[in-house]
């Protein structure tokens, strides 16, 4: 074990300044004569980006040939932790093949709008289910002995402005949507690094926000690693080391290291948070060091055919009209569209690698009776009529015509959003084209993030790939041609038109800040609170098979908030071949005193069965699963009441429920005072027993009699819910002019005794 302390006290002021910002665009600083080595960090996330030579963080130099899986979008879609895991030990492997020490991922920032250009890099909608992906790809990764850096910590959910714009969120949306994922992650995994975000919180960058990077991230999830800025995402570098923000990266040319100097030597710098960066950057560079298999094995090949694996487990059934799919080997089938002979299978950005293969459908479909028409110019953005036409006729020969359709590169990347949620308007017209000529026509998509579909209703299958990496063609024949039964499920909804989307009023903000308005009401916690029809839901997807869900049984009825229910349901293959399905389970609060969604995924397991076959699947809930942020406590709490388990095959397809009352052991501090409500007096069981005997007499005073009603029309004014509800709503300082008979001095005891 090294003494880092020690270590640390042998350098200089500037030699540990130096420390705290890279030695150039990929790696830290090493101190040779300390033994201090440099260590390379590199993109991610979803493969490889290593520049060895000219480097850029937008992918625009080139990168060493490497393997691109599927993208954080597609790879959420599997609901499979453990098939992420694995691909993070991919990840891994190669990591310690190329002598890297971090690859900067996974990404997890919540698909606020289906407009962030970076969505496609993002796992969901729902912070648990992109916490249980981060988490597995973490542990995938560090698995092999490299580290992770899980980002971009927090709220950096658009592009636009995403250096100087302030993400202004209240402290529940935070805690409830835009933290968890992180704190799952960190609590789980323990990345061995963070990477703060470029924007500001609530008005703080990221990169020098103490209570993130310090309270939060440290002293309440115990994160142990070093918090390395987003390339460029440093302001104040003296208070980005004092909020905890480890390493400046990229190098800042010692511009940043003089000022850490400086604002030690003029003492509006504690040396001690210098030396504490230190320690934890050098704790993770010798992690490395003392790990390093530069002899590790890399076969991009194997690789390859896994990124295959993967992507056909993401991929999306969402339309299977009269069993279109799967195909037949023995019938013509009509492939239309470039995406077919060139896929889109990533994004633009720092996320972009240089695949060392790709293989495209058609490729893949090799000796199949498939008939190709481009259809459209991706990079053009153009379809002509003779390609129209070409497509047609293709259409017109085969029983069945696939339209690869999506967004282009140009539509969706790093660094900039996008304006709207429409496909290109060429390969609408191609897919109306298409669908007229020949009713048998499937839709595969390649997008990060929802599009509109205004050919729904003509074509009778749709299958989202999401952007599936290289192999992604491999992939789509083996699930258009059944080798694959379909199992992905949609970790984002639809909607049917952008202006649905609960953020569309906000989402891009004004030239300082934009706010999140919407509070936690995002994706699904949106629509089903508002019974509002999507396109497709949250945790839809089809099979080639059909499942059944049966037997929820609830561990018990009642519970304490510090105990754990556990919720088993059986599931049945109920159709002819095998299949995989995503039991979701959601927890909906009957009734509580803060706005909550109807309700909130808080488990899911994916089980694989034979047609015929039955197997239960078991949740267990703590108290997480039951609570909201209360922002007195500042903590989670439980209200009182009876909750619903809900187990679905989607957010809107609820198959079975259970309820179970929970109990809160956490009291919620209250002070009351003359301006306290009675209806909240009364609702706090300690405070009603105080309140109730003054009650009785507040009622008679308050409540008139019928023989006392001066007008016939008294009772109806007087209506005595009414009464109750002026009288719910009364604070205590009314009874000085509603009657009641109690004086100051009563009140004043009264409320003694309620604070007591
Ligand atoms: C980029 C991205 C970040 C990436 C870094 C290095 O701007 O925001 O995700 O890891 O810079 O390329």
């Amino acid at each position: 074990m090294r003494d880092l302390k020690a270590l640390i006290a042998q350098m200089t002021l500037e030699e540990k300044a130096s420390l705290l910002s890279g030695g150039d665009f990929w790696h830290t600083k090493a101190i040779d004569r300390l033994g201090i080595p440099a260590t390379m960090v590199s993109d991610g996330p979803h493969g490889l980006r290593k520049q060895d030579q000219k480097a850029d963080h937008l992918g625009v130099n080139d990168s060493i040939k490497a393997v691109c899986f599927p993208a954080a979008s597609a790879t959420a879609a599997s609901f499979d932790p453990e098939l992420v895991r694995t691909m993070g030990e991919a990840i891994g492997d190669s990591c310690q093949h190329e002598e890297l020490s971090v690859v900067l991922g996974p990404a997890v920032n919540i698909k606020r709008s289906p407009l962030c250009g970076r969505n496609f890099e993002y796992f969901s909608e729902d912070p648990y289910l992109a916490g249980r992906m981060a988490t597995a790809m973490i542990q995938g990764i560090q698995s092999r002995n490299v580290g992770t850096s899980i980002k971009h910590f927090a709220a950096n959910n658009q592009e636009h402005r995403r250096m100087s714009s302030s993400s202004d969120v209240d402290e529940r949306t935070l805690r409830e949507i835009y933290f968890p994922a992180f704190e799952m992650a960190v609590r789980e995994a323990q990345p061995w690094t963070v990477m703060c975000s470029y924007n500001r919180l609530n008005g703080v960058f990221a990169s020098e926000n103490r209570w993130l990077l310090t309270d939060v991230l440290r002293n309440e999830w115990g994160f142990e690693g070093y918090v390395m800025s987003d390339w460029g995402a440093v302001s104040n570098r003296p208070k980005g080391v004092e909020a905890g923000l480890d390493l400046e990266m990229p190098a800042s040319g010692g511009i940043n290291d003089r000022k850490v100097v400086e604002a030690v030597k003029n003492g509006t710098l504690d040396e001690a948070c210098v030396d504490l960066c230190c320690e934890r950057i050098l704790r993770i560079v010798f992690r490395y060091i003392d790990n390093a298999r530069p002899d590790t094995p890399w076969d991009l090949e194997a690789q390859h055919l896994l990124a295959a694996d993967i992507a056909a487990e993401c991929m999306v059934l969402l339309k299977n009209q009269d069993d279109i799919l799967p195909l037949r080997r023995d019938e013509p089938v009509a492939f239309i569209g470039e995406f077919a002979a060139a896929p889109r299978f990533q994004g633009g950005g720092s996320s972009h690698i240089n695949t060392f293969k790709t293989t495209s459908a058609l490729e893949a479909a090799n000796g199949l009776p498939v008939i190709y028409a481009q259809g459209y110019s991706a990079a053009e953005d153009t379809a002509t009529d003779e390609q129209i036409a070409q497509a047609v006729e293709a259409a017109l020969k085969a029983r069945v015509a696939v339209v690869f359709a999506g967004l282009p590169d140009a539509y969706e990347s790093e660094g900039y959003d996008r304006t709207h949620m429409r496909l290109p308007e060429c390969q609408n017209r191609l897919i109306h084209a298409v669908a007229a000529a020949n009713p048998n026509t499937v839709v595969v998509l390649h997008n990060g993030s929802p599009v509109e579909m205004p050919w729904i209703d003509e074509v009778r299958g749709v299958l989202e790939a999401y952007l599936g990496g290289q192999a992604v063609g491999l992939a789509e024949i083996r699930v258009l041609y059944g080798d694959v039964n379909p199992s992905g499920r949609l970790p984002e909804s639809f909607p049917k038109k952008l202006e649905d989307n609960p953020s569309f009023l906000f989402f891009g903000g004004e030239p300082r800040a934009t706010e999140y308005r919407e509070g936690i009401f995002v994706g699904y916690r949106y629509y089903d609170k508002k019974k509002m029809d999507v396109l497709f839901p949250f945790g839809f997807g089809l099979s080639y098979t059909t499942f059944e869900y049966s037997g929820l049984r609830l561990s018990t009825d009642a519970m304490q908030d510090t105990d754990t229910l556990t919720a088993t349901v059986t599931v049945t293959n109920t159709g002819k071949r095998a299949g995989k399905t995503v039991v979701q389970l959601y927890v909906a609060d009957v009734e509580s005193t803060v706005l909550r969604p109807v309700r909130e995924l808080k488990g899911f397991e994916k089980i694989a069965l034979e047609a015929g076959e039955s197997r239960d699947v078991t949740f267990t809930l703590d108290k997480r699963a039951f609570a909201y942020w209360n922002t007195d406590l500042h903590d989670w709490h439980v209200e009182t009441g009876d909750f619903r388990i809900e187990i679905g095959a989607s957010c809107q397809d609820i198959r079975l429920t259970g309820t179970v009352h929970v109990t809160s052991t956490q009291t919620v501090p209250h002070h009351y005072d003359m301006d306290s409500i009675f209806m909240d007096i009364m609702a706090d069981p300690k405070a009603r027993a105080v309140l109730m005997p003054f009650m009785e007499k507040m009622m008679a005073a308050f409540m008139p009699k019928k023989e006392e009603a001066t007008s016939e029309v008294a009772d109806a004014a007087v209506s005595a819910e009414m009464s109750l509800a002026m009288m719910n709503y009364m604070p205590l300082r009314g009874v000085f002019s509603f009657g009641g008979g109690a004086g100051e001095d009563g009140i004043r005891q009264l409320l003694q005794a309620l604070n007591q």
